[in-house]
């Protein structure tokens, strides 16, 4: 038996203005892209912004539904958004940003296990590291990678 550990390597920040400019950028723009969140069930607002490798952005927000499994995370209707819009493009990063009562929640909101997926789907095609930018009002999360979210991460291609 051979003992192993794993080690999940992120960075913290406490602002935006601590962000790279493109960074920063993607930040916001998940923040204005709450906006477009219909949460009526879970009142827990979320948007999310997709940058492809040709630089352009895509937004999306949380999306629920009376028959709750019809709803959608913010994560994957703006990456499915960019994704559908990629025009031989790739995924390169996306940012997560959440709010609650018409306030930016000091906690980075982490995605679901399935947005995870998803993420995952499109950095492997993408063939370079999606980063993930997670983002609340007390502290901004970033990591270098898909797999730093989802580890051993299934991979049928
Ligand atoms: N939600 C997201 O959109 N992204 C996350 O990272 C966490 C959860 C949504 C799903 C649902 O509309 C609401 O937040 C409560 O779970």
């Amino acid at each position: 038996m051979a003992y192993k550990l794993l080690k999940i390597e992120y960075e913290e920040f406490l602002s935006l203005d601590e962000l790279e400019a493109a960074d920063r950028a993607l930040a916001e723009a998940a923040i204005a892209a709450i906006e477009g969140s219909y949460a009526p069930y879970s009142n827990f607002n979320v948007g999310a912004a997709v940058r492809l490798d040709d630089g352009r952005v895509f937004c999306g927000a949380n999306q629920e539904n009376a028959a709750y499994p019809s709803g959608l995370c913010a994560e994957r209707t703006a990456m499915f958004y960019a994704h559908s819009q990629r025009k031989g493009a790739y995924l390169s990063s996306i940012a997560v940003a959440a709010a609650q009562n018409g306030k930016l929640c000091d906690n980075p909101a982490t995605p679901c296990g399935d947005c995870r997926q998803v993420m995952a789907e499109f950095q492997t095609e993408s063939g370079s590291a999606m980063s993930v930018l997670l983002v609340g009002a007390a502290k901004i999360w970033k990591f270098p990678s898909v797999e730093a979210l989802l580890p051993f991460i299934f991979d049928s291609l």
